[in-house]
C-alpha cells in the first residue's frame, strides 16, 4: 500500500508507463465513497482526458444497477478513468469492451501466461463473462463499471475498474462466487505493477478503438467468452427471457434465440445467468 500510494503521490507512475493520455494525471485516495464518484465530479469539472482517480478503499463501491462493490483497503485495485473519446453515443459499449479486454491483458502479462491462465483455456484461466466480469475459474475477480454522460456524441466516459487483487477471504455471501489473486496463487500481487501494466493496455485498446478498430475489438472480446450456444436466462427489471445466445452483436450486444425469436439485449440495463439445470 505504502508503494501504491508513494508512487502515485510522487508522480512517478506516467514517467514509467511512458502512456500518452491514460494517466496524465493520477490522484490518490486512502480512502473515498467510490472512485466512479470522483470521477463523475472530476469530470463535470472539466478534468481532462486520460485522469485516473485511484484508492486504496471504497467505502461504498458500486456495481452495475446500483449493487454494491466490496472494496476493502489495502488489497484490491479500484480504479476509474477519465475518457473523452471523439466517437457517437452509440458507440459508447465499447468502452467496457476495451477496458475488460485491457484487464485481461495486464493480469496475463504478469508472471507469465502459464499461471494465470492463457487464451483458449476459458474454464482453466480468465474469461470474460458478458458484459462486465472477469472471471478466474469461474469466480469473480474483476468488475468493470462505465457511466457516461451523452448527447449526440460522448461528452465524457467514467470507466471504473475493481480488482480483487491481494483479500485472503471475503464475507460469507461473496464467498462462492468471488476470488482473488491471492486466493488463487497463494501470494501477495503488486499492486502497482498491476496499475501501471493495466494503464499501458488502457491506452493500447483505446488507441485502436479511436483507430476505427472496433469491430475487430469485438471479436477479440467474443473469443474470451464461453457463452455462444449457452442456455442462459437473461434478467431486464421484472422481467427473465429464457433461450440460447446466438452472438454477440457488432457493438457488443447479446443476440439470444428465445421462442423462436431472435432478441436483442444491451449490456446497460439486464443480469445475464447461465441456467443451472442446463450447465456444461
Ligand atoms: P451481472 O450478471 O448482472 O453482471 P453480477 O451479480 O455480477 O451480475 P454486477 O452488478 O456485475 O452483478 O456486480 C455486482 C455484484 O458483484 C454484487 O452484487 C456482488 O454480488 C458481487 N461483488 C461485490 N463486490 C465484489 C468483489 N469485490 N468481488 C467480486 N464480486 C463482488
Ligand atoms: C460490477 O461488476 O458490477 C462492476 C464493479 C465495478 C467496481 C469498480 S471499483 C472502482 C470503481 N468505483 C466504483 O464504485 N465501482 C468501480
Amino acid at each position: 500500500m505504502a508503494k501504491l500510494r508513494e508512487a502515485i503521490l510522487q508522480d512517478k507512475v506516467l514517467p514509467q508507463i511512458k502512456n500518452r493520455e491514460i494517466g496524465s494525471r493520477l490522484i490518490f485516495f486512502d480512502r473515498i465513497e467510490s472512485t466512479n464518484l470522483k470521477a463523475k465530479e472530476l469530470a463535470k469539472e472539466g478534468y481532462p482526458s486520460g485522469t485516473v482517480v485511484v484508492a486504496d478503499e471504497q467505502t461504498a463501491g458500486r456495481g452495475r444497477l446500483g449493487r454494491n462493490w466490496y472494496s476493502p483497503g489495502g488489497t484490491g485495485l479500484w480504479l476509474s478513468i477519465i475518457l473523452r473519446p471523439d466517437l457517437p453515443a452509440p458507440d459508447a459499449p465499447f468502452l467496457t469492451v476495451i477496458a475488460s479486454l485491457a484487464v485481461l491483458e495486464a493480469l496475463e502479462s504478469l508472471g507469465g501466461k502459464e499461471e494465470i491462465g492463457r487464451k483458449g483455456q476459458v474454464n482453466k484461466g480468465l474469461e470474460i463473462k458478458w458484459p462486465n466480469d472477469i472471471l478466474l475459474e469461474g469466480k469473480k475477480l474483476a468488475g468493470i463499471l462505465t457511466e457516461l454522460s451523452l448527447s449526440r456524441k460522448i461528452n465524457y466516459v467514467v470507466v471504473g475498474i475493481g480488482i480483487n487483487v491481494n483479500q485472503d477471504f471475503f464475507p460469507a455471501e461473496l464467498n462462492n462466487i468471488a476470488t482473488s489473486l491471492k486466493i488463487k496463487y497463494k501470494k501477495d500481487q503488486d499492486r502497482l505493477e498491476i496499475l501501471k501494466k493495466l494503464l499501458v493496455s488502457i491506452e493500447k485498446y483505446y488507441y485502436r478503438l479511436l483507430n476505427q478498430e472496433g469491430s475487430q475489438l469485438i471479436g477479440e472480446w467474443k473469443e474470451r467468452m464461453n457463452i455462444i450456444g449457452k442456455e442462459v436466462n437473461i434478467h431486464d427489471n421484472e422481467k427473465v427471457y429464457q433461450g440460447r445466445v446466438l452472438d454477440i452483436a457488432e457493438r457488443g450486444e447479446l443476440l439470444l434465440e428465445s421462442q423462436g425469436e431472435v432478441l436483442r439485449f444491451w449490456a446497460g440495463d439486464v443480469s445475464l445467468r447461465t441456467r443451472p439445470e442446463l450447465r456444461k
